[in-house]
């Protein structure tokens, strides 16, 4: 979590830092800064908030330079306060750093450099770094040794940028299990998390890998191995569709995600003939498989752990990936990992995919970012093609992963089971006519503290997708689970007026699911039903068309992201950006 975005620029570089920032905001929004420097001196702004209360209360964009860092947080080490916000900088104000990533070594390094008489302004573990890097600066006076001799005591996962007041010419990078990328302009040069702060800027990024380092000016960038020894690097041509991030006219991301999956379940149907060919070579070669995810992309991950073993009668678990290292007693060579991620970042997930690779197993993956360090890592990779996501809960990113679980699914069975991704699309846009219904079951039941999903079956995941959205979203309590698993405790817990959405598509499943909603009614709950079918215990329906038991899933979680959407409203919470969550979770 955290954003970083820095640039060395021919223009002044605060308007372009902020305009980045802005872009990386989902990786965090606590507190956000930047810092330039200008006719010998660096001046840093920050405030605690959004990247717009930076700009109206510090007026950050007016400062001028045409060398600087930027930062957005996700608090880990301190509180949020102006005092912690990033960029960090050493006691003589020489160096200025923003950092992405935890130090596990910091009290130890804060001990130390506070016996050489360094000063400590903040609470953060960042802030040992630029003491750090302005001690080795004493002794070598180059800024890529001061920069590589100060990584080198540092234990933990990060990315961080330096920069410094006496080379206003250079910036500094390095990177240890955090993403930092190089994007390489016309006489200008960026280093974020993610390429999306800069595509605006340039369609070319050198993604650098763990323990390297870089040194860019504005007319080029060096790339090293921690140990000094040069790496050479090519530029990456980005897709240009990734600059589109405007909210048209929707009010906020998340709705306009969340209306654009029509169009990206087709996306992600379409998939490289030879990608996905080896992909399913290399599964079908597995002699046992775990899939693996966290959050949103584990319900999608479950999904397609249902149709691998029941169709297809392959051995499979899903293992949450912050549970991997746990759970992966049977991962062995012939193992194949399958990972699901958004961001490609995730750092459960990283850990995950070390774990397995460290014992031997191949790693697939299903993934939004190309070039995340997850694709890099993975021995094959299907993207979904459903372009950045920027609200932080996942919603079209969730469907394109289902959908792209379908399709392997399909070719691993031999069979079009799904159906025509396009006509898949169009039951999507069916199912969002639903939208004014749901937000009249928003207005009505937005006050109620508790909320239960159930389902039956392959239909299950969904209603963890559906509780976790709601959680996230509206901060309500929910909990998914299997309908049958209701009478084994969490019956007690149903009042009069509690309400409890069951999602019941007709088929293999309705009937069982029907009875367990008519136990609940008897106990005074409320039921919404997502169904294709009327049924006379729904207090209220929320239809869905009928479909197949692959595409009944993909259906279901649109009208539960829309309940969790305008719940969020509704409670006037700003659902593109929940308290205390980022869309990145690049710590452990
Ligand atoms: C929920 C949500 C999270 C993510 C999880 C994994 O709406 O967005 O639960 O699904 O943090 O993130 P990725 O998919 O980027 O690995």
């Amino acid at each position: 979590m955290c954003g970083i975005i820095a640039g060395i620029s021919e223009e002044d570089i605060a308007p372009l830092l902020i305009e980045g920032l802005m872009r990386v905001e989902y990786r965090g929004y606590d507190s956000a800064g930047i810092a330039t420097v200008h006719d010998g001196e660096l001046e840093v702004r920050k405030a605690v908030g959004r990247i717009d209360g930076l700009e109206r209360t510090q007026r950050a964009s007016t400062l001028a330079g045409n060398t600087g860092v930027g930062h957005t947080r996700w608090a880990t080490h301190g509180g949020v306060t102006k005092a912690n916000a990033h960029p960090h900088t050493s006691c003589g104000n020489k160096v200025a750093v923003v950092h992405n990533g935890i130090i596990e070594n910091y009290l130890e390094l804060r001990e130390e450099l506070k016996q050489k008489g360094h000063v400590f302004t903040s609470e953060t573990d960042t802030e040992v770094i630029p003491h750090l890097v302005e001690e080795a600066l004493k002794r070598k006076k180059d800024p890529l040794k001061a920069t590589l001799n100060a990584v080198k005591k540092l234990k933990g996962q990060y990315a961080i940028v330096v920069m410094f007041k006496d080379y206003p010419e250079v910036l500094t990078g390095a990177r240890n299990d955090a993403p930092l990328v190089v994007g390489v302009g016309k006489k200008e040069m960026f280093l974020a998390s993610d390429v999306l702060a800069f595509i605006a800027r340039t369609d070319q990024a050198v993604f650098l890998d763990n323990m390297e380092a870089v040194s860019v000016t504005a007319g080029g960038y060096k790339v090293y191995r921690f140990d000094g020894s040069e790496v050479s690097k090519k530029p990456t041509q980005l897709a240009w569709e990734l600059s589109d991030l405007s909210k048209q006219d929707y009010a906020h991301y998340t709705l306009k995600e969340i209306h654009e999956q029509p169009e990206t379940v087709v996306r992600a149907a379409l998939q490289d003939p030879r990608r996905l060919e080896n992909f399913v070579r290399i599964l079908k070669g597995a002699t046992s498989v775990v899939l693996t995810a966290s959050g949103s992309s584990y319900h999608a991950a479950l999904l397609l752990k249902d149709r691998l073993s029941r169709e297809a009668k392959i051995r499979c678990d899903a293992v949450l990936a912050g549970e991997f290292e746990d759970q992966a007693h049977f991962v062995e060579r012939g193992t194949v990992v399958v990972a699901f991620s958004q961001s490609g970042e995730t750092a459960d997930l990283l850990r995950a995919v070390k774990v397995g690779k460290d014992r031997g197993a191949s790693v697939i993956s299903i993934v939004n970012a190309a070039g995340s360090s997850l694709a890099r890592e993975s021995d094959e990779v299907l993207t979904l093609n459903c372009g950045p996501e920027v609200g932080v809960a996942a919603t079209k990113s969730f469907t394109a992963q289902v959908m792209v679980g379908n399709v392997v699914a399909d070719a691993v069975v031999g069979e079009n089971a799904t159906g025509d991704a396009k006509k898949v699309g169009r039951l999507i846009a069916e199912t969002l006519r639903s939208e004014d219904s749901v937000r009249q079951v928003a207005k009505e039941f937005k006050e109620r503290p508790d909320f239960y999903f159930i389902a039956r079956g392959h239909n299950y995941p969904i209603a963890l997708e559906g509780a976790l959205k709601l959680k996230e979203l509206s901060y309500l309590h929910a909990e998914g689970m299997p309908a049958s698993e209701l009478k084994h405790g969490t019956l007690a817990l149903i009042e009069k007026g509690t309400p409890v959405v069951v999602i019941a598509p007709s088929g293999e499943g309705f009937s069982a699911t029907i009875s367990n909603a008519l136990e609940l009614d008897a106990r005074g709950a409320e039921v919404i039903g997502i169904s294709d079918k009327v049924h006379p215990v729904f207090k209220h329906r929320i239809a869905i068309p009928r479909s197949n038991e692959k595409v009944a899933p993909i259906l279901e979680a649109v009208p539960l992201q829309l309940l969790a959407y305008f719940i969020a409203t509704e409670r006037k919470n700003d659902p593109d950006y929940p308290r205390n969550l980022a869309k990145s979770v690049t710590v452990r």
